[in-house]
């Protein structure tokens, strides 16, 4: 029997039968407010949303933490239909005033502390944004009703599974980082606020997303950017542990769907059903690499490290996503072959955006957690 009372179940069930097209006809947002949207799946989402409905407008609300730039909007900034509000969305009066002038029928949050590193250094700032500022939100919402609270959770509240087993909606939250904590407190409040006030929540647990415009402390886009540098790929232990990947454009289509078809109360898993053991990601993006440069190209090499997670750090997540394709018609398009040479080929084209992020917080943050190999600009070609 699998970790956490899991259910075991072949990879990718086959969707149940029940499939009705999502429609825009039970929900018509006109107005959304996207907390976190300067980060990475917001900003991703903020393009597909404006890109697909030509009569929604969004408004960005983000404290513009280190993880959040600006720079990810660039093309849209100038849009009539998006507006940037700086805020915190554990400061009640900013929120308040946000959702009084706006008057959004949709709140989108995916404003958090998002880093599992970060969460294991020092929890306070997860609990204070994730948790506190989830729980402002909702009660801004009782006070500005809305027609959806979505709320974007992760894979990880589930806790970790070992080498068999799936997560499905009905598993535990057993969530073992700070980080992960406090994204499951965050979703309990709210079931909370939705069984207690009516706030009606929907929530999405996605898997492993990666993509363009990732800040560079994550897997995918640091081991990119530690190639394109020449510097060495820092794997933690022996690189076995397992997540499912999801291209960052699967899951902005699966937020879309749970906006506009999920059921209130509900939670529902996305993700790419690619599981691959993080040595096997970083030799795929060095492959692409040596692909997209040339078999002469010299690239680093891996430098296994000790395991800054220890006991913390989940071995493997799975997720089944029958309800969604079954509830919600989502399916992932983007293979992780297809997906993972989008994004090398888009960081390699954005070294700029790469370098201006480097060459700040992350300088010291990164040589606190790797020790002395320090980051340095990108050069201009590789
Ligand atoms: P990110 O770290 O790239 O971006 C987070 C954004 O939230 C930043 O723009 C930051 O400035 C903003 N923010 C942080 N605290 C804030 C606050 N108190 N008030 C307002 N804004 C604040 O994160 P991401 O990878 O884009 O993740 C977005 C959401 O998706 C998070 O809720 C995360 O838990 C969830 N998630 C991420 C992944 C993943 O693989 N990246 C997977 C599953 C779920
Ligand atoms: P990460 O991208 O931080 O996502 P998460 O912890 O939320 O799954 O890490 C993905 C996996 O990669 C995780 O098992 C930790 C591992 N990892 C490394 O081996 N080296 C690194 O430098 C980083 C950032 C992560």
């Amino acid at each position: 029997m699998p970790k956490n009372g899991a259910r075991s179940v072949a990879k990718n069930p086959e969707p149940r039968t029940r499939r009705p097209e999502p429609s825009a006809q039970n929900l018509a947002p006109r107005t959304l407010l996207i907390t976190g949207g300067a980060g990475f799946i917001g900003s991703n989402f903020i393009r597909y949303v404006l890109d697909s409905h030509k009569d929604w407008s969004v408004v960005n609300f983000d404290k513009l933490t280190y993880a959040g730039n600006l720079e990810n909007l660039r093309d849209v900034e100038n849009d009539s239909r998006y507006t940037f509000l700086k805020g915190d969305i554990a400061d009640r009066a900013v929120v308040g005033a946000a959702l009084s002038e706006h008057k959004p029928q949709c709140i989108v949050n995916f404003a958090a502390e998002s880093h599992v590193d970060r969460s294991i250094l020092d929890a306070s700032p997860f609990i204070e944004a994730n948790i506190r500022g989830t729980q402002v939100l909702l009660e801004a919402a009782r006070a500005h009703p809305v027609d959806r609270f979505l709320q974007i959770s992760t894979d990880e509240v589930y806790g970790a599974l070992g080498a068999t087993g799936v997560f499905t909606e009905e598993s535990p939250l057993l969530p073992n980082s700070p980080y992960s904590a406090s994204k499951a407190a965050a979703e309990l409040l709210c079931r909370a606020y939705w069984k207690t006030y009516g706030i009606p929540v929907v929530i999405t647990r996605s898997s492993n997303n990666y993509g363009p415009y990732q800040f560079p402390e994550k897997l995918i886009p640091l081991m990119i950017g530690n190639a394109l540098r020449g510097e060495e790929l820092p794997v933690y232990g022996a690189g076995k542990q397992v997540r499912d990947w999801i291209f960052v454009e699967d899951n902005c289509r699966g937020i879309e769907r749970a906006l506009l078809a999920g059921q209130l109360g509900e939670a529902y898993n996305i993700a790419g059903s690619h599981e691959m053991c993080n040595l096997d990601v970083v030799e795929a993006i060095l492959r692409i690499l040596r692909g997209l440069t040339g078999p002469t190209t010299k690239l680093p090499g891996v430098k296994f490290i000790s395991d800054p997670r220890g006991a913390a750090h989940d071995f493997r997540y799975s997720l089944t996503t029958s309800k969604a394709r079954a509830d919600l018609a989502w399916e992932p398009f983007t293979s992780f072959e297809e997906g993972l040479t989008r994004t090398v080929t888009w960081y390699m084209g954005h070294r700029e955006w790469v370098n201006a992020i480097v060459s700040g917080e992350y300088r010291a943050y990164y040589k606190m957690m790797y020790g002395e190999s320090d980051t340095h600009s990108m050069p201009e070609k590789t």
